[in-house]
């Protein structure tokens, strides 16, 4: 028997990043997409902020297995799928694929139910760095946490390191299992669309459920429409015609990165406006989102109006505090936070300096509470250090 090799690290301690091609191109993809959007993730300088999987979705394979194996359709990919991960990987990137646990994937194209240590085997085989696994015709009497078990053992052992991204839409109480089938993030809310509605009923949905995420698998809220502004070959996701305004997609960004969902991008990257990349490549706050401790954020609601505006306070490795403020009204807004809600009295003789991570610098020392307004859709993110007055 061949001497197994562990993998160099576990695999992603922190959120993943990279782009989706789900988005935007749906089922028009081939390699040349995939190729050209790998050379934008260089030349535009995603991949230097910390963006790595270039990830094909759906619709990339025949519409039956030949010989019992997966084969990407010769169409689309005419030389095959390990020109295409060579090509990724001489770019610095790494690739990502997509199957299904049920008998087809969404689209109608062969899952791996039952197929799942052959075709994990061939993903190792072309080279595959991360599998993105669905959930349609999911056999309605399988069990679906034994599904994502059997592909996370699968590709824990096909000869490759695979992340193994779970995507089950938050189906069937799965933040409660998903963590023991091996996966490294996991889907917890239905498809997103390219509209501020959308942004905002996933986020709803995902507040309160904080401690279900953390190093090694962690909540994916769904690949990010920033960008997009309605370009998509899909009206279903581009359901609001212009899609979202700039600084909806800057709060979008926030929540997804102070939330630590992984960050997958699913605008077309190679034509990004200077706005878009100033949101996706944000440093500090992608620090924030890729703070080694992967501690979710709690929320302190503003006193008179909790629905709509609120705060999400994360502890980051060191004794910083990610602090963001949310206005989801639509109208301006004040939000004042008391620092003895995020567990500094002031009888401690310490307050807070407040760094703002969109203006990139320090805005000064308070001590009890801060309180700022914030237009409709829009945010705040400081990294808060904890200081004596
Ligand atoms: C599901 C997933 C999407 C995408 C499509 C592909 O709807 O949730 O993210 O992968 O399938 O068909």
């Amino acid at each position: 028997m061949k001497k197994k090799t562990l993998p160099a690290a576990p695999l992603a301690p922190t959120p993943p990043m990279g782009w989706n091609s789900w988005n935007t191109f749906s089922w028009n993809i081939n390699a040349d997409l995939i190729k050209t959007s790998a050379d934008a993730m260089v030349e535009t300088g995603l991949r230097d902020a910390g963006y790595r999987y270039i990830v094909i979705d759906d619709c990339w394979s025949l519409r039956d297995r030949v010989k019992g194996k997966l084969v990407p359709d010769p169409e689309k990919f005419p030389d095959g799928m390990k020109d295409v991960a060579d090509y990724v990987h001489s770019k610095g990137l790494k690739f990502g694929m997509y199957s299904c646990a049920g008998t087809h994937t969404c689209a109608g194209y062969p899952g791996s139910f039952e197929h799942e240590y052959e075709d994990a085997r061939t993903f190792a085989s072309w080279g595959v760095d991360y599998l993105k696994y669905d959930y349609c015709y999911k056999p309605g009497a399988a069990d679906g946490a034994n599904l994502y078990r059997r592909m996370g053992m699968a590709l824990r052992n096909c000869g490759r390191d695979i992340v193994f991204s779970a995507c089950n839409w938050g189906a069937d109480g799965v933040h409660d299992w998903i963590r023991q089938t091996g996966a490294n993030l996991f889907r917890s809310t239905g498809d997103i669309q390219d509209s501020w509605q959308s942004i905002e009923r996933l986020v709803r949905s995902q507040l309160g459920k904080e401690c279900y995420g953390g190093p090694y698998c962690h909540n994916d809220m769904d690949m990010l429409v920033v960008g997009m502004h309605g370009n998509s070959d899909n009206s279903w996701i581009a359901e609001v015609a212009g899609g979202c305004t700039a600084t909806e997609y800057k709060t979008h960004f926030a929540l997804w990165a102070i939330m630590n969902s992984p960050l997958m991008i699913g605008c077309d990257i190679r034509k990004m406006s200077d706005s878009t990349k100033e949101i996706l490549m944000n440093p500090d706050v992608i620090a924030i989102n890729q703070d080694i401790e992967c501690r979710g954020p709690f929320c302190i609601r503003q006193w008179n109006n909790p629905e709509k505006v609120f705060a999400l306070i994360k502890p980051l490795y060191g004794g910083d505090y990610a602090i963001g403020f949310f206005n989801f009204g639509d109208r301006k807004s004040e939000m004042s936070l008391q620092f003895y809600d995020i567990g500094l009295p002031y009888s401690s003789g310490y307050g807070l300096e407040l760094y703002d991570c969109y203006a990139h610098k320090t805005i000064g020392k308070f001590s009890e509470r801060y309180a700022a307004q914030i237009d409709s859709h829009d945010c705040l993110m400081f990294r808060a250090k904890v200081v004596k007055r």
